[in-house]
């Protein structure tokens, strides 16, 4: 038993990882840090900033500029936390191997498991928002698709049982029956897939051009809308700013940090960039300002515009300009969006393959997932399965059931990587030019002296927190509190540095706001997951010794 229970916890060791990979496995070394700022903006910004948005702004009122922030800040202390690991362990593999040289195998399969959400679930959101702007602008040409090839099954079916009137129970009403069974699916959301699919697997090179294009017309374009956008904003539309409480601000988590979510996408390029220790953390923490500063400014503009009550909607961007009829915009806000959701989904699709990849490596999945392609240099097969576990659920799942699921298990990889880092003894080395090196401030008595007057102000006037209005309590929150005092008394003990500490605490904070069903949903995923584990990568791990 003691000995199951270590193999669980056997660990890979940094020079291990650094060796192998400097061995080289054959990939194009191609990428400076202009290239992977481009690759971040081009992982952040899409479904998040076109469709998401919409419905935060719509339960969080203007006050949603405060989750903005709030994510933000996770955001950022987490990229701090990755960019430290991507300099101690430049390989692929992203947070998957920075869990397997901290916290051991068992974590590291884990993570390699959620960020499958991650990287291919979170496309599956994005390739349906891609689709609804896409099906907009062919509109603007007088091109129709019919509504029962542009919708989802589940949605469709729900709004006919539900009697509503719409495009959803008019793709029910109207779709071919194939075998009893409607046909009923999204066509646009699946030819992006295999369009993308494609260009990933054909090369870095190409993929790299075409996202550092699509970067650039999608950041000029929402600039254009924001500008605008601004001239039509009524400072009336910003009262009442927080309509619906903190709470309502809260309801928003999953689609806000549906925003942010690609920085960390950086950190699978390891091995296709030049200088990965100088560039990596580069890349990441710029493209995370700047998407930073263009969320708050979409969101404060999209809330001036209108009352945030109309921005309920699966596309607000277009949303706001029809409502107030500047039809010229329409065209313009559809094909942004359809170029920056490529992106998105671009990037992704190019960083999941390198997951597999280094988990094939370790023995955790089958060789044929490292396979490299002897002509394009690019992991071929992992490239083509990632392509159908994006591709086959887009047939029978639903956006918002996707979007829930992604957030809360990066939020849950992101904790593990902020951990990651107060596990790994502490890099003394002196800082070396051109690399990253994680500014340490003693968290001994700053997190403690927080940690009692944070929680004796909240106790003191906000016992509703904890204690629902309905007296039920809000076990998510308890659960952060014990977290967090858990982390005050390590911090004061084990002199922890601060910002790994204050990642992981920001997004323990967010991962409050996901609701019931998600964690059921994600715990069912873990058990899958481990199900998995032990049947095929305990066994055939790399790590295995014959005692
Ligand atoms: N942040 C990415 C998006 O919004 C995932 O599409």
């Amino acid at each position: 038993m003691g000995f199951i229970f270590n193999n669980l916890l056997r660990r890979k060791s940094i020079t291990a990882i650094t060796d192998a990979e400097s061995h080289g496995v054959g990939l194009h070394r191609v990428l400076t840090v202009r290239d992977l700022t481009f690759f971040g903006i081009a992982a952040i910004i899409g479904a998040g900033s076109f469709s998401s948005i919409g419905s935060a702004c719509f339960s969080g009122g203007p006050a949603v500029v405060f989750l903005f922030v709030i994510c933000a800040i996770a955001c950022g202390f987490t990229a701090m936390c990755y960019a430290d690991f991507a300099t101690r362990v430049p390989a692929s593999g992203s947070a998957y191997t920075y869990a397997y040289v901290s916290f051991g195998e068992l974590a590291a399969w884990i993570i390699g498991w959620a960020l499958l959400m991650e990287y291919s679930i979170g496309n599956i959101y994005v390739a349906f928002s891609w689709s609804g702007y896409f099906v907009n602008l062919i509109e603007g040409f007088g091109l129709h698709i019919p509504t029962w090839l542009t919708n989802n099954y589940p949605d469709s079916h729900q709004a006919f049982l539900d009697s509503k009137v719409g495009k959803l129970s008019d793709a029910w009403n109207t779709a071919p029956v194939v075998m009893g069974v409607k046909l009923i699916f999204d066509l646009p959301a699946v030819m992006i897939n295999i369009l993308v699919t494609w260009l990933v697997y054909v090369g870095t090179k190409e993929s790299r051009n075409a996202s550092n294009i699509m970067v650039i017309i999608k950041l000029a374009i929402i600039l254009l809308v924001i500008i605008v956008g601004a001239s039509y904003v009524d400072i009336d539309n910003w009262t009442p700013f927080m309509p619906n409480q903190f709470s309502g601000v809260m309801a928003g988590v999953s689609g806000v940090f549906f925003a942010y979510i690609g920085f960390d996408a950086v950190s699978t390029l390891a091995e296709e960039s030049k200088n990965p220790q100088r560039d990596l953390p580069r890349g990441m923490i710029y493209s995370l300002i700047i998407c930073t500063v263009v969320f708050i400014i979409l969101a404060l503009v999209l809330t001036g515009m209108v009352s945030y009550t109309a921005l309920n909607v699966s596309d607000p961007l277009a949303e706001v300009f029809a409502l107030k009829g500047i039809k010229w915009m329409l065209f313009i806000v559809s094909f942004a969006a359809v170029i920056a959701m490529t992106s998105v989904i671009l990037v992704f699709q190019m960083g999941q393959p390198r997951i597999w990849m280094a988990m094939s490596r370790d023995g955790l999945l089958p060789k044929k997932f490292a396979e490299i392609h002897p002509k394009y240099k690019t992991p071929a097969f992992s490239t083509l399965i990632t392509g159908l576990v994006v591709g086959i659920p887009i047939f029978f799942t639903t956006p918002k059931f996707v979007l829930d699921f992604t957030s809360i298990g990066t939020l849950f990889a992101f904790v593990l990587v902020c951990g990651g880092v107060l596990i790994l003894p502490r890099n003394m080395n002196a800082k070396e030019k051109g690399k990253f090196k994680m500014p340490y401030i003693n968290s001994k008595y700053i997190v403690p002296v927080i940690t009692v007057v944070s929680l004796a102000v909240i106790f003191s006037n906000h016992a509703s927190m904890i204690i629902n209005d309905d007296t039920s309590y809000n076990i998510p929150m308890i659960v952060f509190y014990l977290v967090w005092i858990t982390l005050a008394i390590f911090s004061f003990i084990k002199n922890y540095s601060l910002i790994p500490v204050l990642g992981l605490l920001s997004c323990c904070y967010l991962l409050t706001g996901m609701g019931w069903t998600n964690w059921m949903m994600f715990g069912v995923w873990l058990v899958i997951g481990l199900v998995v584990y032990l049947m095929y990568g305990y066994r055939k791990s790399k790590l295995n010794v014959v005692q």
